[in-house]
Parts: C-alpha cells; structure tokens; sequence
C-alpha cells in the first residue's frame, strides 16, 4: 500500500528524518511511538505532503507509485489521510459543512446523499445528533475534537490513516471511545498508522506491528511486546541498544 524507502526530511534548514524505511500493508495497523521531538509528526505531515518537509533524499511511494512531489489535495484524493493533531477552529463552520467540504476533495456528492451518509456513520460512531450542528471546533472538549477526527475518517473511508497523537490530552473514558471509534471505522482495505508517545492507546487498539523512531530513525521494531517492553522501561534503554550495533 504504501513504501517509505530511505526518507531523509529537512524542516527549516534542519535535518529531522535521517533514513526512514517503512512498508505498509492493507489491513493493518501500525503503531509509531518514540519520545517528544524524534520526528513523528515530521513523518506523518510529509506522508501528507505538507509544504514545509523538504524531502531531501528517498521516496514515498502508494500502490507502486512515486507520490513524493504530489499536492497534499492529489494525496488526499489518492486516499492519504491525517488527522491533525492540533484541529484548526472556525468560528461560523459547522461540522456537517466542513465534513461535506473534505469529502468532496475525495468524490462529489449530493446534499440528500451526504446527509444519509453523515446519519449512518454518526449512528455507527454513537454520535448524537446535534453534534453536526455545532461550529467546527468551537468550545470542543479534546475528546470531542477527536470524535470530529474519527467521524472524518468514517465518512472519507480513506486507504491509509495516519492518527497523529489522537490519544493526548484525552481523559480514559474519551480514550476508549476514541479507540472504539477507530476500531468500527477500521475495515480491511484500511492501514492505519497509529503515531503516539504513550503506549496506553495501544491497550485498546492493537497494532499489528509497532516502530520506534529515536532522533529521526527507527531504532526497534516488533509487536505489541515493545510496548510492553517501553511502558516498563522508557525509551532511552533502546537508543543505548541501537548504538551498540
Ligand atoms: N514546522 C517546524 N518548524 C521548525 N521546526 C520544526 C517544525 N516541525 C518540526 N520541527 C522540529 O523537528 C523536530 C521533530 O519534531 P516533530 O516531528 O514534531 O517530533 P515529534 O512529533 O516526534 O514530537 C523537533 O526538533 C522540532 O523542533
Ligand atoms: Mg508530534
């Protein structure tokens, strides 16, 4: 589905991907956790194609294709998707007009078809009703803005996810409908990449396989033993290993 071979980014003069090789299948999901500042979001925002990574070196690659110079609009029609970790607000939007705005990046649909869309997958969700009448963002608590996220993703049935720290700020309960959320959106056409500092979210959703990105690298890889493994031990034992080798 989706090929990173060497990816080398730069943001602002600076190098902050220095060698990322990832392969990702359909059907999975994948789980990229490391400490603050290592280069996650880098990954994620230039998978999406965002102006400001500069890649230097390396390619992305979807279904075969080179998709590194492509828009962030063509990657979203593609079937590339990021949920934002810090959602914009705006005032006057609600959410049922910014959700029909981005699903017609992907497909033009009606307003009689896209209403009997947003009803089947806010119901899918357990949203009530009312929430799409609300302004976009506007006095959302953190887990409602990720409810908003997860509602997107419903209604765009993208290929690949990226989740960008879906899971900050949200209290257990918010996290488990969060997770829950994901987890009905999810299907077997879907990848999803989970980026995320803590391993708590990963008790809820499994990941098929999980990274460890340390300084703009992957320095472990694994399954869910490797969360395990950080929630008892942190992360600075795996640079140590890492650099040994
Ligand atoms: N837009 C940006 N402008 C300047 N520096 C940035 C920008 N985005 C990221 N960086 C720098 O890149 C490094 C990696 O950041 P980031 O990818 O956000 O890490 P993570 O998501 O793992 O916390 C940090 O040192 C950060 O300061
Ligand atoms: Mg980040």
């Amino acid at each position: 589905m989706l090929d990173i071979e060497d990816l080398h980014v730069e943001v602002e003069g600076k190098e902050i991907l220095r060698g990322i090789n990832l392969y990702i299948e359909k059907g999975k999901i994948y789980a990229i956790m490391g400490p603050n500042g290592t280069g996650k979001s880098t990954l994620a925002y230039t998978i999406a194609g965002h102006h400001r990574y500069k890649v230097n070196k390396g390619r992305i690659l979807f279904k075969g294709k080179d998709i590194t110079n492509l828009s962030p609009t063509e990657r979203a029609r593609l079937g590339i998707f990021l949920a934002f970790q810090y959602p914009i607000e705006i005032p006057g939007v609600t959410v049922a007009s910014f959700l029909r705005t981005i699903l017609n990046i992907k497909e033009n649909i009606s307003l009689v078809k896209f209403n009997k869309l947003l009803k089947e997958k806010m119901s899918l969700l357990e949203i009530e009703e009312g929430f799409a009448k609300r302004y976009l963002n506007d006095g959302f608590s953190g887990g409602e803005k990720k409810k908003c996220e997860i509602l997107q993703m419903a209604l765009i049935e993208p290929e690949v996810v990226i989740l960008d720290e879906i899971d900050s700020g949200l209290d257990v309960d918010a996290l488990k409908v969060v997770s829950n959320g994901i987890k009905r959106v999810f299907n077997s056409n879907m990848s999803i990449i989970i980026i995320t500092h803590y391993s708590r979210i990963l008790n809820y959703i499994e990941p098929d396989f999980v990274y460890v990105m340390m300084n703009g690298k992957f320095v472990a890889s694994g399954k869910k033993d490797l969360v395990n493994a950080i929630e008892e031990r942190g992360y600075e034992w795996l640079e140590e290993v890492n650099s040994n080798v």
